[in-house]
């Protein structure tokens, strides 16, 4: 009886259990090497490198069909197929009805070529419970991927749709302009992660994460954003995490905290941001205990006095002054409580010098 528990317990835990590889032969050129974890439960990687087009991947489609497969990596791929121009973004794409047909929790695609559609091979309806992490580094020249498939007579559906368990996208290193409310048509309801960082994102739509009722870290950084405030309006989000560090945000909008009730980590720094206004920041959740703004042209003068009430010592407060010169470099922080004592009563700041204490802090930063 004992080992009857025993033995349900471990079928339990390993619904997906990883396949034992097949023969080199079945899946060159592509690898699979498998990695026991435990004494009944293994992990089962396949990696494709240097794959000059789709056929190629499409001829270990067989092989991979019957497989359980932890991570699926292709890199360096579809570069031959590139060289054909217009003729080879066919040839630039994920095989028919392989997001459907293959079982795959984790893809990762690294330094390879795919066509704007590369998921939009379909012939039979699109559906799949396995994958929870979709992966795409340096991988796309396009502005903007389909988001949406054609599925025949007229009809579209979105492919990252399909994946109804994703709990991570990532989309690295490409060209993208737009971060729009077309990129999730459909709601996303395990979607925890959503990477678009390195990108070339100028526009954000507003409302772009409605579709994501779970997201909790949404990565933006090194985009060309200057606006983002505006995405999360008219609803409160979950995030706990928004990291736009590395773009071009001048200002962080009156109403940006309203929505973020749950936010705990705030990365803005390398960013054109000049003045820290009160009525912005004040509205900041109590669950904000991370607030980075190291490399912005910060400017300390009286306005920034609500600094020190307003985030207390167990905020990490990160970012120092630029200007004036009194406190170039000063942590904002420690600039905030001199300039509670240094301003008067209607926001002028006295003539007194920089005091030595404020080196000190420079040096201590
Ligand atoms: C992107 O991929 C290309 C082609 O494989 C490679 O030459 C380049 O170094 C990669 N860039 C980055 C940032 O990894
Ligand atoms: C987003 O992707 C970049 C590039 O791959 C990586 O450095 C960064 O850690 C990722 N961010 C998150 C929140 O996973
Ligand atoms: C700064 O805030 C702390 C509480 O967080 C307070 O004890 C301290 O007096 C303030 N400093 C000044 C100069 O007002």
């Amino acid at each position: 009886m004992l080992r009857l528990i025993f033995i349900v317990a471990i079928f339990a835990t390993s619904a997906f259990g990883g396949s034992i590889c097949p023969s080199r032969k079945e899946i060159y050129p592509c690898s699979c090497i498998n990695i026991r974890i435990h004494r009944r439960n293994i992990i089962t990687i396949v990696n494709c490198y240097q794959l000059e087009d789709s056929d190629h991947l499409n001829s270990i489609f067989p092989a991979l069909r019957s497989m359980e497969i932890d991570r699926f990596y292709l890199y360096d791929s579809f570069w031959k197929a590139n060289m054909l121009g217009a003729a080879g973004e066919s040839q630039k794409v994920l095989p028919t009805d392989w997001i459907t047909l293959l079982k795959i929790k984790e893809i990762d695609i690294i330094d390879s070529t795919l066509s704007s559609c590369f998921a939009c091979g379909w012939k039979i309806n699109c559906k799949n419970t396995v994958t929870t992490s979709f992966k795409v580094t340096n991988s796309s020249s396009a502005d903007r991927i389909c988001s949406l498939c054609d599925v025949g007579r007229g009809n579209k559906s979105p492919w990252t749709g399909c994946m109804s368990n994703l709990k991570e996208f990532h989309f690295n290193y490409g060209k993208l302009t737009t971060f729009g409310i077309d990129f999730f048509p459909m709601a996303m309801r395990e979607l925890i992660t959503l990477n678009l960082s390195y990108n070339q994102i100028v526009k954000v739509d507003s409302n772009v994460l409605k579709n994501l009722p779970k997201l909790l870290k949404l990565d933006l950084s090194h985009n060309a954003i200057e606006f983002f405030d505006h995405m999360f309006t008219s609803q409160e989000t979950s995030l706990q995490y928004l990291d736009v560090s590395w773009n071009f945000v001048k200002t962080i909008g009156p109403d940006l905290f309203s929505s973020l009730p749950r936010l705990k980590t705030f990365k803005a720094d390398n960013n054109g941001i000049v003045e820290l206004k009160r009525s912005e920041w004040e509205k900041a959740p109590e669950s904000l205990k991370n607030i980075d703004l190291s490399e912005n042209p910060i400017h300390c003068d009286c306005n920034i006095r609500w600094i020190n009430s307003t985030f207390n010592i167990n905020v990490v407060f990160q970012g120092t002054c630029s200007t004036p010169s009194d406190y170039g470099e000063s942590p904002i922080r420690r600039a905030s409580r001199f300039l509670l004592e240094r301003c008067d009563s209607v926001g002028r700041m006295g003539t007194r010098k920089p005091t030595s204490k404020s080196r000190n802090a420079r040096r201590r930063a």
